[in-house]
């Protein structure tokens, strides 16, 4: 039986450098919360506690994370006084916890749980400490793990505390760091702050422990893996490396992708094999597309679910609630909100569909509208199978269209349409003869005198 595991995710740094009003951890890569990637991986290696440590100045964190666990899922860190610090104000939460604790970082958002898992293993093996290490290829900035010669970690040394010639070391502290939880905090309580920055580090344990005849360990990872957020630069180079795996794994999966640096994925976007992206596609969160679909370009795609063989675009926007059925047909400059299209039914140009449900086969013409919204409620529109809506029709919600119905071109529907009815509801076309020849000789009199 494999030992308990929890996991202490920091997240307290002030994160100035991003200079935004939203806290470091809170924003996103792929669509989610970077500090929601570390609660992500925790989860996934089985971590039965999750505490995140957060700043006093920053209590949007922390609310965060109690809509996710509920409250005393977080410890507040205050004043922040460095990592080792930051672990040890997870203590009180850690109380009545045996077992293996890691500690993640929250703006780290890409190390892999099976990494995790890996150190978790390694421990379980050979006990001890267990540090996840890199090879970067410029180590400025970051710790350097300083290794024996049979490969443990002696301890490790902050790069402004380094000397010239352990600044040549490229082996670097990812940060994550994986032991047994009485025996980390035993080992913080010794922890002190006489270094460069005047902070209480958490990498000082691993000399502490080996000191006290604990073994300490590393896991080599790579660096992309390990790449940590500390700008809005780093941010975008975060997405850059998030967009590209997703990309390479869609195609890996048998989704076509023609141009794909044009195409943007969630952490979630689900693409069943043999659909075709053309260029410039951007996919929010909740997306899901069975086989065969085609979504042609420049669409906008969030909170949607498409049916197999389903044609999308080219410049269709779908916001959530969307639900397309099997071969459905969605075409250019068509928005479609919190509704649900049966089986090939089409909207082919120029449309705005909020909260219906669209029978199958029905047809919807150029120009056709919902009017789901007074103002203050949101209303629906139901459209029977068959149903034909000429172009230009406003459907003023709630209204139902019946069956095989058709709705004349230009109609203001205010009422409901029997199955298999005819409705118009516009101004009878009435011509005056003759009335523009004489309107233009008269025009032309008066401008003469
Ligand atoms: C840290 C490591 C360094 C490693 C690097 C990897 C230490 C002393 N150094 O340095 O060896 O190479 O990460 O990116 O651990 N935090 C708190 N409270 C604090 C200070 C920090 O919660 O008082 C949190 C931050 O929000 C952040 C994480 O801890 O999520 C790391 O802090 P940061 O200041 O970015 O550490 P680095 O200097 O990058
Ligand atoms: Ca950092």
């Amino acid at each position: 039986m494999s030992r308990a595991r929890a996991a202490i995710i920091l997240a307290a740094g002030q994160g100035t450098r991003m200079k935004s009003e939203l806290p470091k951890v809170l924003h996103e890569v792929g669509g989610r919360a970077m500090l929601d990637w570390a609660i992500a991986a925790a989860a996934s290696t089985g971590a039965a506690r999750t505490i995140v440590v957060t700043g006093a100045h920053s209590p949007a964190v922390g609310e965060h994370v109690a809509r996710l666990f509920g409250p005393g899922a977080s410890a507040i860190q205050d004043p922040p006084l460095g990592t080792a610090h930051a672990v040890r104000a997870a203590e009180p939460a850690m109380q009545n916890f045996e077992g293996d604790v890691a500690i993640l970082y929250g703006d780290a958002p890409f190390v892999p749980p099976e990494r995790i898992e890996q150190m978790f293993a390694l421990r379980t093996e050979k006990g001890g400490l267990v540090v996840l290490g890199f090879e970067a290829r410029d180590p400025t900035g970051y710790g350097r793990l300083l290794l024996a010669a049979d490969g443990t970690v002696e301890r490790i040394v902050e790069h402004k505390d380094a000397t010239g010639e352990e600044r040549a070391v490229r082996m670097c502290n990812s940060g994550v760091l994986c032991a047994d939880a009485r025996t980390l905090f035993e080992l913080l309580a010794q922890v002190k702050n006489e270094n460069a920055k005047g902070e209480y580090y958490l990498t000082d344990v691993v000399a502490l422990a080996r000191a006290g005849g604990v073994p300490t360990y590393v896991v080599i990872g790579v660096e992309s893996d390990t790449l940590g957020v500390n700008s809005k630069v780093e941010l975008a180079a975060a997405e850059a490396a998030f967009q590209q795996r997703m990309r390479i794994a869609a195609m890996e999966a048998g989704v076509t992708l023609i141009d794909p640096g044009s195409v943007f994925f969630s952490y979630d976007t689900q693409i069943a094999p043999d659909v075709v992206i053309e260029p410039n596609v951007f996919f929010g969160k909740g997306v899901k597309i069975a086989k065969g679909a085609r979504i042609k370009a420049f669409c906008h795609i969030e909170g949607a679910e498409i049916g197999e063989g389903a044609n999308v675009g080219p410049s269709a926007r779908l916001r959530p609630g969307t639900k397309l059925g099997p071969k459905v047909k969605i075409g250019n400059f068509v928005e479609i909100k919190n509704a649900s299209f049966g089986e090939k039914a089409q909207a082919s140009h120029l449309a705005y569909i909020g909260d219906a449900d669209i029978g199958a086969r029905a047809n919807l013409g150029c120009g056709a509208i919902t009017c789901n919204y007074d103002g203050f409620d949101k209303y629906r529109t139901t459209i029977g199978e068959d149903a034909f809506i000429g172009s230009d029709t406003a459907l003023v919600a709630p209204v139902t269209v019946g069956k095989g119905a058709y709705t004349g071109t230009g109609s203001v529907i205010t009422k409901d349409v029997p199955d298999g009815a005819l409705a118009v509801a516009r101004a009878r076309q009435h011509n005056i003869e003759g009335w523009a020849d004489k309107n233009r000789a008269k025009k032309r009199k008066d401008k003469a005198t």
